[in-house]
């Protein structure tokens, strides 16, 4: 799959498709960084884009297109019921899980609105590999909490384990023992583990779940948003799955598990979301959320224009050629950035690169947010826009003492298709620069911290005139360059 130089140390992954069309960035100079990471309240949410150069803030909805999807958007089938483009939707989705029971959502988070609505009662427990801000954020509104369940593994930044997303089983097994199957709503199992540092579960572990699911009379939930990586993951690292194609993977999955749900601005590089099922009352009890919710049953609070780019998306995660090239420039990145000395999660995920706050900003604590100060510093070197995540992605506890994160990580992430390989090695020159000023970096406290998901939106100022300094050492080292 890969493709060989003659000079191998000339090596690099390449891309399998070529740019047609092309969106203009700027790069602003450093002191201008400096005063527009401070009107956002140094908070990456709340950039402009304009004054981002790479914009690394998340995958989510903004891959690039393929030539098929804009050509299928051109015939969308615009009514309001029984469209022609929820059938062809409806198509891809049999052809690639098997599966043809579908309810359309406008993305990830309004399915997850609709399982916990339809399944979590207050008291309940629903167990995961790990949590994801806005699963969390849906459960407990609901009165239910989340249990995590990750193999210890998962929270070792630098480790050689390939599936570091995968569940501890012996410990599932307890824990139902303990709580009781009634008192669990469900199981839910993340593909490529976000908040982890995109990390794979293999496609044994998952089975294994599901199983244990089943033997206990439990519902289990795969939350397939980042699936698409972590297929490549079970293509590559696991034996299992070297004869089995990547739909034969779809498939077994969408067999086993109880209901899948995904968020289309990751899985097939569109927008909107979807769940799907086999089991027909499953469907029956959620279904009337949707139109409550969402929009008629035939779009869901999707355009109709990103339901035909995400039938043309689904098939297009079928194909390695597409589906590696995220991972394979990750890898580049980690590979780099290991090389370098800068802490990173290894071994490489999908989703983007994640470095590892805590051990470059050991002098700042994590009451003060070493990843969202490090972010700050990196747009500020950089113009380079990453997601915090790590303590201030965190919900308070209900007495509202800090929940400090068991990781504090930047992402970067690497939206598919979109970045070429030297924008990337721009930015890890970037990274570098300010790991080797890293003791410049200081910490960050609130000025306006919001009740619920306070990442997107709260506001921060810098502790001390830090930023400042980090600025003038940037033109101090850089000269007249941006
Ligand atoms: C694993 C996972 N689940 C759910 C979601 C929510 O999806 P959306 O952003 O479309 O609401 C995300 C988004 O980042 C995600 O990564």
């Amino acid at each position: 799959m890969q493709i060989k130089f003659y000079n191998s140390e000339n090596q690099v992954p390449m891309e399998m498709h070529k740019v047609r069309v092309v969106q203009k960035l700027h790069l602003l100079p450093v002191e201008e960084r400096l005063a527009k990471i401070k009107e956002a309240g140094n908070n990456t949410f709340l950039l402009q884009n304009r004054d981002v150069f790479m914009d690394m803030l998340t995958d989510s909805g903004v891959n690039a297109m393929s030539d098929n999807q804009v050509a299928a958007m051109g015939i969308a089938d615009d009514s309001y019921a029984g469209s022609e483009t929820c059938n062809r939707l409806i198509d891809a989705i049999e052809e690639v899980f098997g599966v043809r029971h579908f309810l359309p959502a406008h993305q990830g988070r309004a399915c997850e609105n609709i399982l916990a609505e339809t399944f979590v009662k207050p008291g309940q427990f629903v167990l995961m590999n790990f949590h994801f801000t806005t699963t969390k954020a849906h459960i407990t509104r609901m009165g239910g909490s989340v249990i995590e369940l990750v193999g210890a593994e998962g929270l070792v930044t630098d480790s050689q384990h390939p599936f570091k997303g995968n569940f501890d089983i012996e410990r599932t097994k307890q824990i139902i023992k303990e709580l009781g199957a009634k008192n669990i709503a469900f199981v839910r199992i993340e593909a490529g583990t976000n908040l982890i540092g995109g990390q794979p579960v293999s496609l044994e572990n998952m089975l294994e779940v599901a199983k244990i699911c089943k033997e206990n009379g439990i519902m289990s939930i795969l939350d397939a948003s980042l699936l698409q990586d972590n297929l490549y993951f079970m293509k590559m690292r696991e034996e299992m799955c070297k004869n089995m194609s990547i739909k034969d993977i779809m498939h077994k999955l969408a067999g086993v598990m109880d209901i899948v749900y995904f968020s289309a601005r990751k899985l097939g590089f569109a927008r909107g979301g979807a769940i799907i099922s086999h089991n027909e009352d499953y469907i029956l009890r959620m279904k009337e959320y949707i139109p409550l919710y969402e929009g008629f049953l035939t779009y869901g609070g999707m355009e109709v224009r990103s339901m035909e780019a995400m039938a043309v998306g689904l098939r297009e995660t079928l194909d390695m050629e597409y589906i590696s090239q995220g991972p394979l420039f990750i890898e580049y990145m980690i590979k780099e950035l290991d090389k370098a000395g800068v802490p990173v999660v290894k071994p490489a995920g999908g989703l983007g690169a994640h470095i590892n706050a805590r051990e470059i900003l050991p002098h700042i604590p994590q009451s003060q947010y070493p990843a969202a100060a490090l972010a700050t510093a990196l747009y500020i070197a950089g113009g380079v826009r990453g997601m915090e995540r790590g303590t201030l992605s965190e919900q308070r506890n209900p007495d509202g003492t800090e929940r400090f994160a068991d990781m504090e990580l930047v992402r970067l992430a690497v939206p598919r298709r979109v970045f070429t390989l030297s924008q990337l090695k721009y930015c890890i020159d970037r990274v570098k620069w300010v790991y080797d000023n890293r003791e410049l970096i200081g910490g960050l406290r609130w000025e306006d911290e919001p009740r619920v998901l306070r990442f997107f939106f709260g506001r921060l100022q810098p502790i001390g005139d830090w930023q400042e300094r980090l600025a003038e050492k940037f033109r101090a080292d850089f000269g007249d360059s941006l």
